[in-house]
């Protein structure tokens, strides 16, 4: 829970900053991510790409490997308080270790996933970079991309 809540601030953190860091501060990648796109349905136990763009990752972040988390919004209610949460994943991860320049890396959807229609995958490299909402299903439907 730990590293939950600071994988999460770190994440929450870098995304509301990001806006406002100075020119001496770290530079932050922030590769869009092309796929799953909003809607995609993936089926537990199959394999799927994912995708992001690489062409705003400066030449000095060539090295710079990634970690892939699925996770799903939802409000959590505590201490008299909403705050969002993006439920990552973290014991998990889809992929970690990959390239950020590649571009892409593949994942196997595991089989014991809860079907929910609004799963999010985010990309960790210098930020947390969140995918559109897509669907997780066990039934007979594929898409594959
Ligand atoms: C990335 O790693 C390669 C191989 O170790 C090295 O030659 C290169 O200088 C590194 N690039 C950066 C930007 O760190
Ligand atoms: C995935 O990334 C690898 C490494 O950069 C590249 O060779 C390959 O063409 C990419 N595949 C797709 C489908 O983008």
């Amino acid at each position: 829970m730990m590293l939950f809540t600071t994988l999460l601030s770190l994440f929450v953190t870098s995304t509301l900053c990001a806006p406002t860091l100075g020119p001496q501060e770290l530079i932050v990648i922030d590769p869009e991510i092309t796929s799953p796109k909003s809607g995609d349905i993936w089926k537990a136990g199959t394999t799927q790409l994912v995708t992001w763009k690489t062409d705003s990752i400066p030449p000095g972040s060539a090295n710079t490997t990634g970690l892939l988390l699925l996770g799903h919004p939802s409000t959590i209610h505590q201490d008299g308080k909403d705050y969002p949460s993006e439920n990552l994943d973290i014991k998990h991860p889809l992929a970690s270790g990959f390239y950020l320049t590649d571009g892409n890396v593949t994942v196997v959807v595991p089989n014991w996933i809860r079907p929910r229609t609004n799963y999010m995958v985010v990309l960790f490299g210098d930020s947390g970079n969140t995918s559109p909402l897509f669907t997780i299903t066990h039934g007979s439907q594929t898409h594959t991309t």
